[in-house]
């Protein structure tokens, strides 16, 4: 059932679990999120970054979401949000044609004050709508767009906290994603996250904290972050990788290649369901979906 990614987020916050936030770009990975979630009982955020938006279609992408969900996964809290949105363009088009009721607004890149205004901007023209704003501060890097993983200057980019209470204050946002060692892509992140910086946020801010590029992170560090305040963890190099490995694999095994697309994809996708599964575990959510949530997406189609 597609639920408000706020009520997802206030939730876990409230239990002291986290949920996952899985990214989407084809039917096969939104079937993986939707049967994992639905095999675990737990809630979930499916997401799409502007760059599936134009690969799939933004229509075509958030219907197929929303289809899926409400057909395969009826008791299962789901909710649809916009990932890493840096175009005001595109979030208007994600609100108002398309439906979506949680966006992020990304102005990590952007100076300090210029991230605040254009944060405030989205804040004040969606809050009236009902749509849940996720901001970013410090910035999660790249790994890729950086030089060398080696040679991260991790102070560079981590959020510092008396600015995360400015920026809260001064933006009105529903959900801080937070840069605290975390980086996007490839396994290279800082040695150990920044607990105490972690820590720091927490006690000064009071919505959900949300970990970007921890895909591979492990039980132990998944723990510690959660009892500091992280609600939810994105997700997609881990699924990206679960789906190309299992391609990969098959093409290798090259006397049993398979031409048939579906059962190509279909290995595909259920590589992709276990590694969603295996994180709800990590992230708590196992179990969380009474099925008793009410519907508050609106369909502008
Ligand atoms: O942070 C989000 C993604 O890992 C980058 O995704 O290639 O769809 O922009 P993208
Ligand atoms: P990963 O690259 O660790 O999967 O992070 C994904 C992410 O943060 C999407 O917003
Ligand atoms: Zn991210």
């Amino acid at each position: 059932m597609i639920t408000s990614v706020k009520e997802i987020l206030n939730k876990a916050q409230k239990g002291g679990y986290a949920v996952g936030a899985f990214n989407t770009t084809n039917l096969e990975t939104t079937r993986a999120i939707i049967d994992a979630a639905k095999e675990m009982n737990s809630p979930v955020i499916i997401q799409v970054t502007e760059k599936t938006l134009e690969y799939a279609g933004g229509r075509a992408i958030f219907q197929l979401i929303k289809n899926c969900a409400e057909f395969y996964a009826p008791d299962i809290p789901i909710g649809i949000h916009l990932d890493h949105g840096r175009n005001l363009e595109i979030i208007e088009r994600c609100v108002d044609v398309i439906g979506f009721n949680s966006v992020m607004y990304d102005g990590s890149r952007k100076a300090y004050e210029d991230n605040v205004l254009a944060t405030r901007k989205v804040v004040e023209l969606y809050h009236k709508k009902n749509v849940c704003v996720q901001g970013e501060l410090g910035s999660v890097p790249y790994i890729g767009e950086t030089s060398m993983a080696g040679e991260i200057d991790w102070d560079k980019y981590m959020t510092d906290p008396d600015q995360a209470a400015d920026y809260y204050c001064r933006t009105g946002i529903d959900a801080l994603a937070v840069a605290i060692g975390n980086a996007h892509g490839f396994f290279k992140e800082r040695k150990e996250p920044d607990y105490e910086r972690l820590e720091a946020i927490h006690k000064k801010i009071p919505i959900p904290l949300i970990l970007h590029g921890a895909s591979d992170w492990e039980n132990g560090k998944v723990k510690e972050v959660i009892a500091r305040g992280v609600c939810c963890f994105n997700v997609d190099t881990a699924i990206r990788l679960s789906f190309i490995n299992s391609i990969v694999k098959m093409a290798r095994q090259q006397n049993d290649i398979s031409f048939d697309i579906r059962k190509v994809l279909g290995d595909a996708q259920e590589a992709v369901k276990n590694a969603v599964k295996e994180r709800i575990r990590y992230y708590g959510s196992e179990g969380k979906a009474p099925g008793k949530e009410k519907i508050e997406c609106v369909d502008h189609s």
